[in-house]
């Protein structure tokens, strides 16, 4: 339990730029309350003590704004900012790693019991403020959602929708790079620097790099397996992409 609190700490205090302190994201951040207590309605929810899940999500509604319905499966690393106004429904899936602003609504459009009515986000989606994502579809990893958009339907992975109803403006606009550099994560959905030539020739160059250097593990992890083995070189730092694309921020 204590992991699991340690790394959605570690989790705020990085993807938020006004996070100071691990004591003060604990003490003072209701999406953080929110996901600890949707844990327990959670785990209540699945063990057939309905009513006390469903309490406990109410209990944490009243004390963090956010409501989240105990039947919602939520991932690891999931960051609610500010949170106030976010409901999440019975069926909705969140993945780890999502980040979610106030007043962001996972709906459902149909009132039949027992199906997916919700939507599903995949791993690492950005659903800006006052969003609202209606139905039983999915949002591709990687996906971001503008603020105040209403999605209706599915946005593929990597790409960026915005408006009302929502429409891509940006298809996989930042996924190889994105990919190259393990996902870094881009506070408030926007890419910093990201129009500036010297940052963009960098970024370019740091993926060409991460690429090869994934190339050649391949090659040596193949060449170990058919029983040849390298000369030892002189171990250099590890490569750390993510590292050098903070550097170019
Ligand atoms: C959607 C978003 C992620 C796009 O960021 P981006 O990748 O940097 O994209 P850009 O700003 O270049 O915008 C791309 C296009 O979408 C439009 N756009 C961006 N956000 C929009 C929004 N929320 N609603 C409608 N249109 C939007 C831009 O005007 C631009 O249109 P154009 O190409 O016709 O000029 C970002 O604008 C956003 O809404 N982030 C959420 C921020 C948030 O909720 N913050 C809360 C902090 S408390």
């Amino acid at each position: 339990m204590f992991s699991r609190l340690r790394e959605d700490i570690a989790s705020i205090i990085e993807r938020d730029p006004a996070a100071r302190t691990a004591w003060e994201v604990l003490t003072c951040y209701p999406g953080l309350h929110a996901i600890v207590m949707h844990r327990w309605a959670h785990s209540c929810w699945q063990n057939g003590w309905k009513w006390l899940g469903r309490f406990i999500s109410h209990v944490a509604r009243g004390l963090t704004g956010i409501e989240i319905h105990p039947g919602a499966k939520i991932g690891r690393r999931v960051f609610i900012d500010h949170g106030f106004g976010v409901v999440i429904g019975e069926t909705a899936e969140v993945g780890d790693d999502c980040t979610i602003y106030q007043g962001v609504t996972l709906g459902g459009t149909s009132l039949s019991k027992g199906t997916k009515r919700h939507p599903t986000l995949e791993r690492g989606v950005i659903v800006g403020a006052g969003a609202k994502v209606l139905g039983g579809f999915t949002v591709g990893e990687g996906a971001k959602v503008g603020s105040n958009a209403v999605v209706v339907k599915e946005v593929p992975a990597g790409a960026t929708a915005v408006g009302n109803p929502a429409h891509i403006v940006q298809k996989d606009a930042n996924k190889a790079r994105e990919e190259a550099t393990a996902r870094m994560f881009a506070a408030y959905g926007v890419t910093p620097n990201g129009d500036d030539p010297l940052s963009s020739a960098l970024r370019g160059l740091i993926d060409q790099a991460a690429t090869q250097e994934h190339q050649l593990q391949k090659i040596i992890a193949a060449l170990k397996a058919a029983g040849i083995t390298c000369d030892v070189l002189p171990q250099l730092d590890k490569f750390d992409p993510e590292q050098l694309n903070r550097l170019v921020e």
